[in-house]
């Protein structure tokens, strides 16, 4: 009898293991696997002036381009490429085009965060069976390098997400695009990947936009900052972090918080007319070099007080940098449980002030700067109050 029980309850134990590992594994399964950013496609006003800006600057490689000459009426595109970062610039041909009413009403901003899978089709069934809004049905689109699939749904604001599988397709960008390069020298200035990016939606919106980015896209939340970790005496605001499955893609997102002046949310809000992209983090292995470079190549940053350099060592522990070399590029540092971090804010790169980039260098820290917070809050004050818009 006790060697039934025992058999049997092994049999049980098995098949049970077995169910909860299935069960596990199907809870657990990424319905939305993503291969990380495939490229940020920006809608400007003159996107040769743009893409020679981003050449000159940031030191991007031209790779294709998309306009009269290429048989495309509508719009022109430069796509620009360095190391894993692609940005596609895109300007109307037309007074009545989608891109151009884009510009009239938000200014050159962020259109596309496209999102690089191997199933575009699945990406589009997945997010739509959970509440998507349709922005583009899966297409097909081949010419003689092969062909690429794309689809894609709306996010906060009139900004959208394309998944883009390329599998199949061997071309410099995508169909309908023709390879380019430029006369010009370009020397890149160790831009490798796009760390995160951020956006901005209207008070009382970030819930359900995180609630998007959970149901929607089977993202997680990965970290809260509430407005007393991102208050200063006059402004806050609210942060959640969403990141995907395997981490590669993480988008923080902010709304205003009650203060006694503007924010910069809405600020960028006033000026943008709705919620789109604040700013793109891009991730560098030296960012002393990285910053000297952009610095000579006129790109403007956020300033903030030598002060904040006189206690560093106290706050963030031992670090590999000099104080002075980073105190000279104004190049913030904070420290988690994992490592630290190195960031800094250029100012908006464009008119309106709204989108703008973080430069970011990480040494095992997974986080995103909480201790830097107030400094940057206050620098972007400072600005605000120049902009008569605090
Ligand atoms: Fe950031």
């Amino acid at each position: 009898m006790h060697t039934k029980i025992t058999f049997f309850s092994r049999i049980f134990a098995r098949n049970f293991n077995d169910f909860y590992d299935l069960k596990y594994k199907r809870m657990s399964t990424d319905f939305l696997p993503l291969n990380g950013t495939d490229h940020i496609e920006f809608y400007v006003g003159n996107a040769k002036q743009a893409a020679y800006y981003y050449q000159q600057a940031f030191g991007y490689h031209l790779v294709a381009y998309s306009g009269l000459e290429t048989g495309n009426t509508d719009r022109t595109s430069y796509v620009l490429q360095q190391d894993k970062i692609r940005l596609v610039l895109t300007a109307p041909l037309k007074p009545d085009s989608e891109v151009a009413e884009h510009v009239r009403l938000h200014g050159d901003g962020v259109k596309v965060l496209a999102l690089w899978v191997d199933d575009a089709r699945a990406a589009y069934e997945e997010t739509i069976k959970r509440g998507a809004k349709s922005a583009m049905e899966p297409t097909v689109l081949s010419d003689e390098h092969g062909e690429a699939i794309v689809s894609a749904i709306h996010t906060y604001g009139e900004t959208i997400h394309k998944f883009v599988e390329r599998k199949n397709y061997k071309g410099a960008f995508l169909p309908s695009f023709q390879a380019a390069s430029s006369q010009m020298e370009i020397k890149p200035v160790g831009l490798k990947y796009v760390d995160h990016c951020v956006g901005n939606v209207g008070l009382g919106e970030m819930n359900n936009w995180v609630k998007f980015y959970e149901d929607v896209m089977g993202f997680k939340l990965l970290i809260t900052f509430d407005d007393n970790d991102i208050s200063t005496e006059y402004t806050a605001l609210m942060s959640k972090v969403v990141s995907n499955g395997n981490g590669y893609v993480k988008f923080p997102i902010n709304e205003p918080a009650e203060g006694r002046k503007k924010s910069q949310i809405e600020e960028y809000l006033d000026f943008y007319k709705t919620g789109g992209v604040q700013h793109i983090a891009i991730a560098t292995d030296d960012i002393l070099e990285t910053v000297g470079e952009l610095r000579r190549r006129g790109v403007d940053f956020l300033y903030v007080p030598d002060n904040y350099y006189d206690d560093l060592l106290e706050r963030v522990g031992d670090i590999e940098e000099e104080v002075e070399a980073l105190k000279a590029q104004n190049i913030l540092v904070d420290r988690d449980d994992e490592g630290y971090l190195l960031q800094i804010f250029t100012k908006p790169v464009q008119d309106r002030p709204t989108v703008f980039y973080e430069i970011i260098q990480r040494k095992g820290a997974k986080s995103f700067g909480k201790g830097n917070f107030k400094a940057l809050f206050e620098a972007i004050e400072r600005e605000q109050a120049l902009r008569g818009t605090l």
